[in-house]
C-alpha cells in the first residue's frame, strides 16, 4: 500500500465524522464559511484517493506497514494529528479573520444604497465586535497551543503548513467546551448524564465507589469527570487532539472556575436572533474537572490491552463514531468483567464510512449476539440536542437512545 493506513484514517475520521458533525452542530448554512476549508479537505481527498486507486503507482517497496508508517511520519516522538491541532489552534486568529473577510467581501459587493440601508441597522458594526471577539478566543486558543508544545516536547518550530490548520478543529472544540463545561451547557447536560449516572448507580446499588469505569470517546471530559466525582475510579478515552488539549489546559493550567472567557459564536452569523446573541460569552469551567480521571490518549480500539479491565463502560455519543460497530461493541464486551456493565446512550447517527449502519433494534441484536445480556427494561428514548448556541433560531434534536447491558458470565 503506497498510502500510510494512518492518512487515510485521519482523512476518513475527518471528512466523514469530523466534518458532519461540523456542519450538524452549525447547520448547513455555514457551508459557504466552510468553502475554503472543504476545498483544502478536497484537494486532499483527491490526493489519497489517487494514491488508493491509482494503477499507474509503483509498486510499493516490500517493507512492512510498520516501517511504512514510520518513514512518513513527520515527527517520530508524537502523532501528526497532534502536530495539526496545534497548528490549527495556533492559526485559529488567522482562520477566523478569513471568515470575516468573506462575509465582509459578499457585504462590500453591495449597492451604495444598499449598504447605506445595512448600515442603518448597524449591520457594519458587526465586522469590528466579531473582531475583538476574534481576538479574545485567540488569546485562549494560543494557551491551549502553548501548553500543548510544552507538554509534548513539540520545540518551538512550525509542525504543519500553515494552509493545513482546520478551522473546523477549533470551532468544534468550543462546541464541545460549551456543552461540558460552560453554564450554558448545563441544560443539555441535564438532559442525558443524569440517566447514565442513574444506570450506574442502579447497577452497583450505591456500591461503586472504586470501581472501574472505561469512558471511551470522553470528548471534553465532563461525564468521566461527573462519575468521578462519585466515587468511582474513571479512565476516560479519547483520540482527537482538538478536544484532549483543551482538556489538558482545563484539568491542569487552570487555577479559577470560569477563569476562560470565549465567545464561540463570533463567527456563526446565521440563526441569531438578535444582533448581540453572536457575542454570547462563555466561561469555563463551571466546575472542577476531577483529577482522579486517568486520561488515556489515543484509538479505543487499540489503547487497551487487558481483558476485563473494567466493572463498567460508559458510552455517551460514541457508537456510531465506529468504522464497523462490531468492533467496537466486541471491544467493550472484551474490556468488560462478567457481570460487568455496559451503559449507553447516543444517536445512531452512522457516517457513510460505517461498515454497518443499524437500527437500535439491530444494536441490541448485535449486543445479544456478542454475549451482553441486554435490560430491556432499562431502555429509553431521550430527546437531546448537542453543543447547540443556547439562542440559536435552529435546534438540532436527536432522540437518543438509552440501554443498560451486562456482560453474560
Ligand atoms: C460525538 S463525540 C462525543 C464526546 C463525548 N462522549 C460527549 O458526549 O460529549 C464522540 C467522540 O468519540 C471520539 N472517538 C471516536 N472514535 C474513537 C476511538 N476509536 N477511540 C477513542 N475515541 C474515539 C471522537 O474523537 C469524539 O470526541
Ligand atoms: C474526584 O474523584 C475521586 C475518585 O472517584 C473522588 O474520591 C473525589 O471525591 C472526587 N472529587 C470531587 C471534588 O468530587
Ligand atoms: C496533568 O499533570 C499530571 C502531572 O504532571 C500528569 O500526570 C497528567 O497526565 C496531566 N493530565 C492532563 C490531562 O494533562
Amino acid at each position: 500500500m503506497g498510502i500510510s493506513i494512518y492518512l487515510s484514517r485521519f482523512l476518513t475520521l475527518f471528512l466523514c465524522l469530523v466534518f458532519p458533525s461540523y456542519l450538524a452542530i452549525r447547520g448547513t448554512d455555514s457551508l459557504s464559511d466552510t468553502a475554503l476549508l472543504f476545498s483544502s479537505l478536497s484537494r486532499r481527498a483527491e490526493a489519497v484517493h489517487f494514491a488508493l486507486t491509482s494503477p499507474l503507482a509503483p509498486a510499493p517497496a516490500p517493507i512492512s506497514t510498520e516501517a511504512t508508517g514510520r518513514r512518513r511520519k513527520r515527527y517520530p516522538s508524537f502523532p501528526d494529528a497532534l502536530a495539526h491541532s496545534i497548528n490549527s489552534f495556533e492559526q485559529y486568529a488567522f482562520l477566523a479573520e478569513k471568515v470575516l473577510q468573506r462575509k465582509h467581501a459578499r457585504y462590500a459587493k453591495q449597492t451604495p444604497a444598499q449598504k447605506a440601508i445595512s448600515n442603518k441597522i448597524g449591520y457594519s458594526t458587526h465586522f469590528e465586535k466579531s473582531r475583538k471577539a476574534v481576538e479574545l478566543n485567540a488569546r485562549f486558543v494560543e494557551q491551549i497551543a502553548q501548553i500543548a508544545r510544552a507538554h509534548y516536547h513539540t520545540g518551538p518550530g512550525a509542525l504543519e503548513d500553515e494552509e493545513d490548520a482546520d478551522f473546523g478543529l477549533v470551532d468544534l472544540a468550543f462546541g464541545h467546551l460549551s456543552r461540558d463545561w460552560s453554564t450554558q451547557g448545563a441544560k443539555e447536560r441535564q438532559a442525558v448524564f443524569p440517566r447514565v449516572l442513574d444506570g450506574l448507580e442502579r447497577h452497583f446499588g450505591g456500591k461503586g465507589r472504586g470501581k472501574k469505569v472505561l469512558v471511551p470517546g470522553s470528548g471534553m471530559g465532563r461525564l468521566a469527570s461527573d462519575i468521578a466525582d462519585l466515587g468511582y475510579d474513571v479512565t476516560a478515552n479519547e483520540l482527537d487532539y482538538g478536544s484532549i488539549l483543551a482538556y489538558h489546559l482545563l484539568t491542569n493550567h487552570t487555577h479559577s472556575l470560569h477563569q476562560h472567557t470565549l465567545q464561540p459564536f463570533a463567527t456563526k452569523w446565521t440563526h441569531q436572533a438578535n444582533p448581540s446573541s453572536r457575542y454570547t460569552a462563555l466561561t469555563v469551567p463551571d466546575h472542577w474537572p476531577n483529577k482522579s480521571v486517568k486520561l488515556v490518549e489515543g484509538d479505543f480500539l487499540n489503547m487497551f490491552p487487558e481483558d476485563a479491565e473494567f466493572d463498567a463502560v460508559v458510552t455517551l455519543f460514541f457508537i456510531d463514531m465506529s468504522d464497523n460497530v462490531i468492533d467496537f461493541l466486541s471491544n467493550i464486551h472484551r474490556l468488560l468483567k462478567p457481570g460487568g456493565v455496559w451503559i449507553n446512550l447516543g444517536p445512531l447517527k452512522w457516517g457513510t464510512h460505517s461498515a454497518l449502519q443499524l437500527s437500535a433494534e439491530e444494536v441490541l441484536q448485535l449486543a445479544d449476539v456478542l454475549g451482553f445480556d441486554v435490560d430491556q427494561t432499562s431502555r429509553k428514548s431521550i430527546d437531546s440536542l448537542y453543543a447547540e448556541q443556547p439562542e440559536t433560531l435552529l435546534k438540532f434534536t436527536y432522540v437518543t437512545q438509552f440501554w443498560s447491558a451486562t456482560k453474560r458470565v
